[in-house]
């Protein structure tokens, strides 16, 4: 895997639904946010999927498309730190989405749950076709391209990472043979010098007869550690510790984003389809309206009515919103009846306000200045397709279709 260290690599993507909320803010751009610093980050916009439901009628995606992207940029995803990109403008995702499909049994995608579900849930549409079943493979391909090794993502996508796994693996186990793998290999281990050698077989004789996980990990960092070989040669080490051969795509792992921090406006899931959700750049007066009229603890009918915050879905707004003295107050104010909701609602009202000026102010910024979005996502566009590009190079050669 040429230069690339998967464990450093995250990708992730989400479908254009135009703009974001709150919800969307705290479960998943912060988390964006803090990881650009931490890893080599792409973060694409996955149009093509939004046709695997949308065919029929795709005219709004690219404004959907520009709309959520400049929410990307305005909640500081920073295209300095992070590649940002549409997927359809990377060709390569088509490439090595064809290419798996050739090797991917049917019975894998009608097992995904969110086949059937989806099915059931979007009964308007017709999505008894061939872009829907394969939507998770498309997933998968959209990972592997890029030989990320983190792949944030939301429960519901599990699944999908789980399946990335399994065509990885399989997409190994059947190219990643070469006839003289085994004599290579060992090869491979004696240019690392005696003592590392030495460790290197060691454990991978416990991982190969007893299983253990632990020295797996330890030799594929004693295989990261080493200065002198090939990348050739890594990647046989790679392979040869768990018996099969060159890991050519490596197996990712989902990063888990914690179940949705900010309830919507009701209690519930935060939610377009719920409408009950504050919309990441939305007009104050609306923010103050939508939350004046939250529901509250039924148990409060009269002022004079003690309450309970944790029965209550502003409370969880306090919790991410307010600081500890505001939330002692809360706490008293609320259990005693010496606040009334409206008041308790006040601080909660300035902070999200307080919070949402800044973005809508970076917003405009882009919004009046579209051409600034466009190049964003096309500088992105080219990154990410050198990267891609690298990966379908050891792809094509190892399914035998190098011709150059
Ligand atoms: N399927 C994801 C969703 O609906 C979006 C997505 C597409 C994605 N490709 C991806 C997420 C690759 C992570 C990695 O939210
Ligand atoms: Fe909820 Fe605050 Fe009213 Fe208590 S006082 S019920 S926490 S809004």
């Amino acid at each position: 895997m040429s230069g690339v260290d998967p464990s450093q690599r995250v990708l992730s993507g989400m479908r254009p639904t135009g703009r974001l909320h709150l919800g969307h803010y705290h479960g998943v751009l912060k988390n964006w946010v803090r990881l650009q610093h931490e890893y080599e980050c792409f973060f694409f916009v996955a149009d093509w999927h939004a046709l695997t439901t949308h065919y029929q009628d795709p005219r709004g995606i690219e404004s959907a498309v520009f709309d959520m992207v400049v929410d990307w940029l305005a909640a500081g995803v920073n295209p300095g730190s992070a590649t940002l990109f549409v997927q359809s403008q990377v060709v390569e995702h088509a490439e090595l989405h064809l290419l798996l499909s050739m090797m991917t049994p049917l019975g894998w995608l009608e097992r995904v749950p969110t086949y059937k579900d989806q099915q059931e849930k979007l009964s308007d549409k017709d999505l008894t076709t061939y872009g829907f079943l394969g939507y998770p493979l498309l997933q998968s391909a959209d990972i592997l391209l890029y030989r990320a090794g983190l792949v944030p993502v939301g429960a519901d996508q599990v699944a999908h990472v789980e399946i990335t796994r399994e065509i990885a693996r399989r997409f190994n186990h059947l190219y990643g043979r070469e006839v003289d793998f085994a004599e290579l290999a060992e090869a491979a281990i004696d240019k690392m010098g005696k003592k590392a050698a030495k460790l290197y077989r060691s454990l991978r004789k416990k991982y190969l007869e007893a299983g253990d996980q632990d020295s797996l990990d330890t030799a594929r960092a004693l295989v990261k550690e080493q200065q002198n070989i090939t990348l050739a040669d890594r990647e046989r080490l790679m392979g040869y510790l768990e018996g099969t051969g060159k890991v050519i795509l490596p197996e990712p792992q989902a990063l888990l984003t914690e179940a949705a921090k900010m309830p919507g406006l009701d209690g519930q899931k935060m939610s377009k389809s719920y409408n009950n959700y504050i919309g990441l750049r939305e007009d104050p007066d609306s923010v103050s309206l939508k939350i004046k009229r939250m529901p509250t603890d039924p148990a409060r009918v009269r002022l004079s009515d003690p309450g309970q915050p944790s029965q209550c879905p502003v409370w969880q707004f306090h919790l991410l919103y307010s600081d500890d003295s505001t939330k002692a107050w809360v706490e008293t104010g609320c259990t005693t009846a010496g606040i009334g909701c409206l008041e308790c609602k006040k601080p909660v009202i300035d902070a999200v306000i307080a919070e949402q000026e800044q973005i809508i102010a970076r917003a405009r910024t882009y919004e009046d200045n579209p051409d600034m979005v466009r190049s964003i996502l096309n500088d992105g566009a080219e990154v990410a397709e050198d990267a891609a590009r690298q990966t379908l190079i050891e792809v094509r050669q190892a399914m035998g279709l190098q011709y150059r």
